[in-house]
């Protein structure tokens, strides 16, 4: 399918302040749109950035039927664009589509779409080391209907938006607390998919978080609730003596690409990463007898985000004395590297406009 363009007469680059970035607060020139109707997706275009305009009765806005992925575009070193992972992020959407009874999107026009959008606004992409272009494909339902059903039109568009770091943290240490209480997914539910409404669940319990002075929920599962999954957009590793354990993708956590880039780097490194099961317990039990070397989240959004507090019930862990650890540090400088194109890729992670 032909991608038509209509250009934007000026870019709105001028009001945005490029050395003070946030996260997912400014956004670029233009948009890629599409829809969905008659069992077929058509009208490819790109066109300048702008609200949209729907009808109050439009079913995502009552029954929650959307998908998102988050991917991100670097300026290298020596000028070039480099998108990590695209092709993943594009088969990820269809397993989310899948999920969400959303017709699936054609990878290649996926790639076609994210690429002329990039080559039209690659002034965007940011030229500070450390920050880089957040890129949102997102597919939502657009019928007008209150009965809760499948939708059957949609619109798929891809919006993309200069960001820093995610959390004010930055590379430094996060705080966790577990919730006895609320789950973030459960066996059979839609914890495997980026469906915004596992967000929307989420935001109860990471308010309560913050109000007890704590950056993030770390998610246990639904069942007993002794068994870690992830942190509210992250996924989750601890470095235990010599062991670098994550959890399992059963199900009910999402299979974070940077999770999988962290596990191939550290097996490169000949560090023995055990994908396995992994209670509470055993974390806060090894943190004391000072077995737990170090924690941290991995995400698009956050990249590496060391650990530095654990709370569990009455139980309260200090990791590495709230310090970011070598293996976090040597994580994030290595795939800084290849994403700003300052070392080889040797893992083909990176494509190059
Ligand atoms: C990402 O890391 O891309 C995420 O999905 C986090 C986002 C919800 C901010």
């Amino acid at each position: 399918m032909k991608i038509t363009i209509n250009k934007k007469d000026k870019s709105r680059m001028g009001e945005v302040d490029f050395e003070n970035l946030g996260f997912g607060t400014d956004f670029s020139d233009h948009m890629f749109v599409m829809d969905y109707d008659d069992g077929e997706w058509h009208d490819p275009r790109i066109v300048p950035f702008e609200n949209l305009s729907v009808s109050p009765a439009m079913m995502t806005l009552h029954y929650a039927q959307t998908i998102f992925e988050g991917l991100k575009a670097y300026r290298t070193v020596d000028g070039d664009i480099s998108v990590f992972r695209p092709h993943e992020h594009a088969r990820r959407l269809n397993v989310s589509a899948e999920r969400l009874c959303i017709p699936e999107v054609d990878t290649l026009l996926f790639m076609d779409a994210l690429k002329k959008l990039l080559e039209l606004d690659r002034e965007w992409v940011p030229k500070k080391k450390g920050d880089s272009l957040y890129i949102r494909p997102f597919v939502f339902a657009t019928d007008e209907y209150l009965g809760v059903g499948i939708s059957k039109s949609y619109k798929f568009m891809i919006i993309t938006s200069p960001v820093s770091l995610y959390y004010k943290e930055g590379l430094n240490p996060v705080s966790l607390v577990t919730s006895g209480e609320y789950s973030r997914a459960c066996p059979g539910g839609t914890g495997y998919v980026k469906a915004g409404g596992n967000y929307a669940a989420s935001l109860y319990p990471a308010k309560l978080a913050k109000d007890a002075g704590y950056t993030q929920v770390l998610w246990l599962d639904g069942l007993e609730h002794r068994y870690v999954e992830e942190v509210g957009t992250m996924n989750i590793f601890f470095y235990f003596n010599d062991e670098l354990v994550t959890p399992p993708l059963s199900g009910t956590i999402l299979g974070g690409i940077t999770r999988d880039s962290v596990i191939d780097l550290a097996r490169e490194w000949g560090v023995t990463v055990n994908v396995r099961r992994i209670t509470i317990d055993e974390v806060l039990e090894r943190a004391e007898k000072g077995e737990l070397k170090e924690a941290f989240g991995t995400g698009t959004a956050a990249i590496i985000s060391p650990v530095g507090k654990i709370a569990h019930g009455e139980k309260e862990v200090i990791v590495n004395d709230y310090e970011t650890g070598e293996l976090s540090h040597q994580l994030y400088d290595r795939l800084s590297k290849i994403r700003y194109g300052e070392m080889e890729d040797p893992y083909d992670w990176c494509l190059r406009l």
